[in-house]
């Protein structure tokens, strides 16, 4: 049987493994990513580029508002590689986001109310169509109030860090533990404590602390949710 197209909101804090997770369920599903962290990273990066930051802390906003005129994201899907690429004025930068720079400086620029709208409106374009299975911090509260299924993954901060670390480390990109640690802890404080649309935990959100399981375990956690969920939609239809 064919179920109903839903919207899968998948929130939760940094490095508790919502890429790889959504991933797999878009996978599964025959759905869409939609990662849009990294959005906020790709104007970030455009930030660092213009030298918006040039002392600690956030940079002041009117000039990230006027730069943010000039800035276009887009995300593409690479058939070649099997994945979507975020695109900052046409120049393709999935790479240089990740890094500890901008990783250090993202949430500042998140917390600007005006980037928010304009990622805010390009996310809800995105999730048109339904089918999609988009993954953040306020997908559930605010960019997709109504999702059929809204996820709130967890895991302890031990266990996010060392995560981190060894995905650095796997890049081949320098990594220090403590630092790693120090950035996450730093951002779960800014994320969650900014005035507009802080990460929390939707009211109808399914939470799930990954600390102490597979993802194969996560999938099938989520195939019960999904099929009670499709149960109840496709049977109002
Ligand atoms: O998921 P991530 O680590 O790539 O997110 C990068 C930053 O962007 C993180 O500090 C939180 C912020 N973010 C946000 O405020 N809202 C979202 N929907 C997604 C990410």
């Amino acid at each position: 049987m064919k179920h109903q197209k839903i919207i899968v909101a998948l929130d939760g804090n940094s490095s508790c493994g919502k890429s790889t997770y959504a991933k797999r369920i878009a996978t599964e599903l025959g759905y869409s990513y939609i990662d849009t962290g990294a959005m906020y990273r790709a104007v970030t990066l455009a930030c660092l580029e213009s030298g918006l930051f040039e002392t600690t802390g956030s940079p002041p906003v009117q000039l990230v508002e006027d730069l943010l005129d000039g800035i276009e994201i887009s995300l593409q899907f690479n058939p070649e590689r099997q994945r979507t690429e975020i695109y900052l004025n046409g120049r393709m930068v999935e790479d240089q986001i990740r890094g500890m720079e901008v990783s250090g400086h993202v949430s500042y620029i998140a917390a600007i109310s005006a980037v928010r709208r304009k990622m805010v409106e390009y996310q809800r374009r995105l999730g048109e169509g339904k089918a999609v299975v988009m993954d953040g911090r306020d997908i559930g509260t605010v960019v997709f109030p109504d999702a059929e299924l809204k996820i709130f993954l967890t895991a302890s901060l031990e266990v996010r860090a060392m995560r981190r670390y060894k995905e650095f480390i796997e890049k081949g990109m320098p990594a220090d533990m403590e630092e790693v640690k120090q950035n996450l802890e730093k951002r779960d404080h800014i994320d969650s404590s900014r005035e507009d649309s802080p990460l929390k935990q939707a009211e109808d959100a399914i939470v799930l602390d990954n600390s102490h399981i597979t993802v194969d375990q996560q999938m099938e956690w989520f195939q019960d949710v999904y099929n009670r969920i499709t149960a109840r939609f496709d049977g109002g239809h």
